[in-house]
């Protein structure tokens, strides 16, 4: 009954005497989908387009067979939503937030597209849904009409998709209702009925007649007889229409005492109601007649108001103050005893409570989202409606605390295309935590006011076109661990403090020469077309500052060149002072024994190589040379080397957390977090992307393992062993063959098959590397007991994957504490970079990207841990969330 099923929408002249003249303030009218504003011939009143409050959706027009001449015009086309799930109008009234508005949505299908299939969709008013639509045939008209104040200063009229036929909307009204009627103790109205009693069947009553537009229909009864007058009524604060209030009903039956007004609810279900009675008396001088008009209401056969008597020609209403609850309502309106007259009623309204409990999201961060909207243009297509409710905006995170507004915790506008400066509105989500504005065109400094951001954690501005200095004050709280800061790869960004040494090694190394001269007695010149030169090119790492890259620097002069050389190259006699004569054992590997020494009080692992593995020596010089001038804080540093006939040795950083693999096995009583398992995967994934990237020609680490991934006291990763397989194409257990070095497990099928070594044979080892850090698992599991775990860990999860069982792919020893989205991602990124074919891996800055996301999704969790969880999630892995925990 909500839904006004007007077959035929008949125009009746009669019942429109037009006003000219009556202002339409406080109104706001859609005609969804027109092509111009007009002036409704009937009505008078002025529709406007669409194009001010919708910014989605496609117009058209329905079938000519329903667009008669006698149709209303603002149904004759519609706003049609075939793409996104949610489109939203936006409704400002002028008035704003605190008043009562009229707002109504009509709907009439007309086969606009002709499929003759009616849809059905929800809509929604502001964040709550208001009803579903359900539209029976092509020729009917619905309208769903509420009464709602509002709590903002704009409104969200939405349409949401739910997979019955593609939403539109055929017309969209507000209007102003005055201060002080309709109110509830809570909740806001929906239309159930609207009767104006007498009104000849087939009339409908609104503007001009209306003043506030309210629909009246007709509602009769052959008991009844009605009455009018022609005389002007006095209207109260409901303002029912004069016309309505100059016709009553009343008995025709001069002995019946009562008039009966029964409802029930829809589908008898019980629900709230407030009823609307409005009365007048019509007929003069009933003192002087000696008549009395009194009358009782009676609800259910309980008496709900009276005795009481109309004024002449003055309009009274009786009305609920608060909700009848029940499915079924008999209203009796009898005369009283004394009463000379029959009783009279002339107009009935009756709605049903409808609560919208969700808020909408805090105004002062939907004003600063929306500035944010504009000041980018962007048209993202679900940056409709409100940002957090019912579902986020994509990128937007936002946090919910019982009835509270939503407020929005996390921006992600990566890859957006943005330009322009960082905008200044971001300072006005006042509680953003996570603020992703990677891969965009950025231009402009980095503002100081993200350093005064109070909650703001990770702030990732990378790849983007960022110049002059990073905020003395962003630049302390990254130092300080207060931020998890990214500005790598804005070429014009100085990330460091103080700028000034930065500058002046990147001039120097504007005036580059190559390294691979010759030198000594070696025979480096057949290394010439090896010859590596890393950090040339490259753009500047993390402001953190110890994550900030060393450029190395190659304008060593060949004169100065011996003496740098020097420095680094150790005899063997000074080996043998730094290890305290070998005594201490740490590793051993296919290239030689490792053990550990101190190197001017700091702890270095020095390798020597064994004679029978070293069957490179005579490039090992001029590659530890070079090896010794690649700095990145991901790469374990060579701070010198022997080479003294046949002792050659390799003298590393020490790294005293050991291995990666140990790490992951068993043996490690302290498994690692998902969070350390993520920093340590972009730790050594963006080693080996500065070895792609950041060397010319780029170098191709061969051996990517997880033994050759080391762990320093603070957890950092570095790639081990970069560099050698180019000289020394025999590790440890390598599958030994003249061409193919690499280790069983992560050697790139495509590599094996061609030959042919890229940066993508690293990426596929890489993605070994990522699987075994998500599964605990080995590359291969020789000693699995179970025969499904024996193979290789590729074959092992896609099996998981094909059976839809992710949630026991992850290592168990992880306890379910992770971010399940993070880890799903990190699961897509590992096969990606894992395919057997090349083209279809990751680029090792895709894959250090993808794991930053990761992180700050996992480290959005234990944040923020009312963070809303994505509907991202597959749903095979939303149902196997309810696995039981086992210990
Ligand atoms: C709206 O009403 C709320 C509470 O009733 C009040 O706090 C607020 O000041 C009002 N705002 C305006 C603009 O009237
Ligand atoms: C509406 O009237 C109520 C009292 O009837 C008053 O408290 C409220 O502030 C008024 N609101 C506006 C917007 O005028
Ligand atoms: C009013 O009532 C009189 C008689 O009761 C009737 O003749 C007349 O047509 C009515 N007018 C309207 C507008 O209904
Ligand atoms: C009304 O009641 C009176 C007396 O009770 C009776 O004579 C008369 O016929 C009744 N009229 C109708 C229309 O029923
Ligand atoms: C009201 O009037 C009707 C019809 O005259 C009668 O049946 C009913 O009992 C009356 N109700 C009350 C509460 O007097
Ligand atoms: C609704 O409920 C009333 C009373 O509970 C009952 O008399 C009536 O038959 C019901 N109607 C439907 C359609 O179920
Ligand atoms: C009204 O009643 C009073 C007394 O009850 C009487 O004097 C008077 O004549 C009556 N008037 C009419 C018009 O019937
Ligand atoms: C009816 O009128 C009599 C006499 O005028 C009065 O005593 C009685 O209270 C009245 N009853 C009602 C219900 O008004
Ligand atoms: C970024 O902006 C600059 C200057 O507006 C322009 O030259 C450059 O092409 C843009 N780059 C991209 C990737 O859009």
């Amino acid at each position: 009954m909500a839904k006004l099923y007007l077959l035929l929408a008949i125009l009746l002249p009669v019942a429109f005497v037009l006003v000219h003249g009556q202002d339409q303030q406080g109104f706001i009218s859609i005609d969804c989908g027109a092509s111009n504003d007009y002036t409704d011939d009937i009505t008078g009143i002025s529709y406007s387009t669409d194009d001010k409050f919708i910014e989605t959706g496609v117009s058209r027009i329905i079938s000519p067979e329903f667009n008669t001449r006698i149709l209303y015009k603002r149904f004759s086309n519609v706003r049609s939503f075939p793409e996104g799930t949610k489109n939203c109008y936006t409704l400002r009234p002028i008035q704003g937030r605190n008043h009562s508005y009229l707002i109504r949505a009509s709907f009439m299908y007309g086969n606009y597209d002709a499929k003759s299939q009616p849809p059905e969709f929800d809509l929604y008013l502001g964040v709550n849904k208001w009803n579903s639509v359900k539209l029976e045939d092509a020729f009917s008209l619905t309208s769903f009409e509420i009464i709602h104040v509002l709590q903002s200063d704009y409104i969200h009229v939405c349409l949401v998709n739910t997979a019955s036929g593609t939403p539109f909307i055929s017309a969209l009204e507000l209007r102003l209702l005055n201060n002080g009627s309709y109110v509830t103790q809570s909740g806001s109205l929906e239309l159930f009925v609207r009767a104006d009693c007498g009104l000849s069947p087939s009339e409908l009553l609104r503007y001009p007649d209306d003043s506030l537009d309210r629909i009246w229909e007709p509602l009769n009864d052959d008991a009844w007889e009605v009455l009018n007058t022609s005389l002007p009524v006095t209207p109260n604060r409901y303002e029912p229409p004069p016309i309505v209030l100059t016709t009553a009903v009343t008995p025709k039956n001069a002995n019946d005492s009562g008039l009966k007004l029964p409802w029930s609810s829809e589908h008898n279900v019980s629900n709230d109601f407030y009823f609307y009675l409005h009365f007048t008396e019509i007929v003069k001088d009933l003192q002087i007649e000696n008549q009395t008009r009194t009358m009782n209401i009676f609800l259910n056969n309980k008496l709900w108001y009276g005795p009481f008597f109309p004024d002449y020609l003055s309009a009274f209403t009786v009305y609920s103050t608060s909700p009848e609850t029940g499915s079924y309502f008999e209203f009796w309106i009898n005369k009283t005893e004394n009463s000379t007259l029959p009783p009279v009623i002339s107009a009935i309204e009756v709605y049903t409570v409808k609560q919208l409990v969700l808020s909408q999201t805090d105004q002062n961060d939907v004003d600063a989202i929306m500035n944010i909207k504009f000041f980018y243009g962007l048209k993202i297509r679900d940056w409709q409606g409100d940002p957090c409710a019912p579902t986020t905006w994509n990128g937007v995170n936002c946090s919910y605390s019982g009835f509270d507004p939503p407020r929005i915790i996390s921006l992600n506008l990566s890859s957006s295309g943005l330009t322009k400066s960082i905008a200044p509105y971001i300072s006005d989500l006042i509680l953003l935590q996570i603020l992703d504005l990677s891969n965009n065109n950025l231009t402009g400094m980095v503002p100081d006011f993200l350093s005064q951001m109070p909650d703001l954690r990770i702030l990732n501005l990378q790849h983007n076109n960022l110049s002059g200095t990073l905020p003395s004050g962003l630049y302390e709280k990254s130092k300080n661990e207060a931020i998890f800061l990214s500005v790598d790869e804005n070429p014009n960004l100085c990330s460091t403090n103080p700028c000034d040494e930065k500058k002046d090694k990147k001039s120097d190394n504007s005036i580059v020469i190559p390294v691979a001269t010759s030198v000594g007695g070696f025979l480096v010149v057949l290394l010439i077309s090896v010859a590596v030169f890393c950090g040339l090119k490259r753009r500047k790492q993390a402001a953190v500052p110890n994550l900030t890259t060393v450029n190395v620097e190659f304008n060593i002069k060949k004169d100065e060149e011996s003496e740098e050389i020097k420095k680094q190259q150790f005899t063997y006699s000074q080996v043998l002072g730094i290890t305290k004569n070998f005594e201490r054992v740490i590793g051993k590997g296919g290239f030689g024994t490792v053990y550990h020494g101190y190197l001017n009080n700091s702890e270095v692992a020095v390798k020597m190589l064994s004679r029978s593995s070293a069957q490179g020596f005579k490039e090992f010089h001029a590659e530890a040379k070079l090896l010794t001038r690649v700095y990145h804080r991901n790469l374990t540093s060579l701070v010198g080397y022997c080479d003294e006939g046949p002792n050659m040795g390799l003298i590393y950083e020490y790294m005293s957390n050991g291995d990666l693999a140990w790490h992951l096995s068993d043996r490690n009583p302290h498994p690692l977090s998902w969070e350390e398992r993520l920093k340590i995967s972009i730790d050594a994934a963006q080693g080996l992307e500065y070895l792609h990237n950041g060397c010319k020609p780029p170098m191709i680490h061969r051996d990517v393992k997880t033994t050759n991934i080391l762990l320093n006291e603070k957890l950092q990763a570095k790639l081990a062993d970069f560099g050698l397989s180019r000289a020394f194409p025999t590790d440890g257990d390598s599958h030994v063959s003249t061409v193919v070095v690499g280790t069983p497990g992560y050697l790139d099928p495509e590599y094996y098959i061609s030959n042919r070594l890229t940066e993508k044979s690293d990426v596929f080892s890489f993605g070994v590397v990522l699987l075994e850090t998500i599964t605990g698992r080995r590359a291969i599991d020789k000693n699995a007991k179970n025969k499904d775990q024996k193979g290789h860990i590729i074959e092992w999860v896609n099996l998981i994957l094909s059976r839809g069982d992710i949630y026991n792919m992850v290592d168990p020893r992880l306890d379910q504490e992770f971010d399940k989205n993070s880890v799903w991602r990190a699961v897509d990124v590992a096969m990606a970079c894992a395919s057997p074919t090349s083209i279809r891996r990751l680029t090792m800055t895709q894959v250090v990207m993808e794991l930053k996301q990761c992180l700050a999704m996992e480290m959005g969790r234990t944040v923020g841990s009312n963070v809303t969880e994505s509907s991202e999630l597959p749903e095979m892995f939303r149902r196997t969330q309810r696995v039981p925990q086992s210990r």
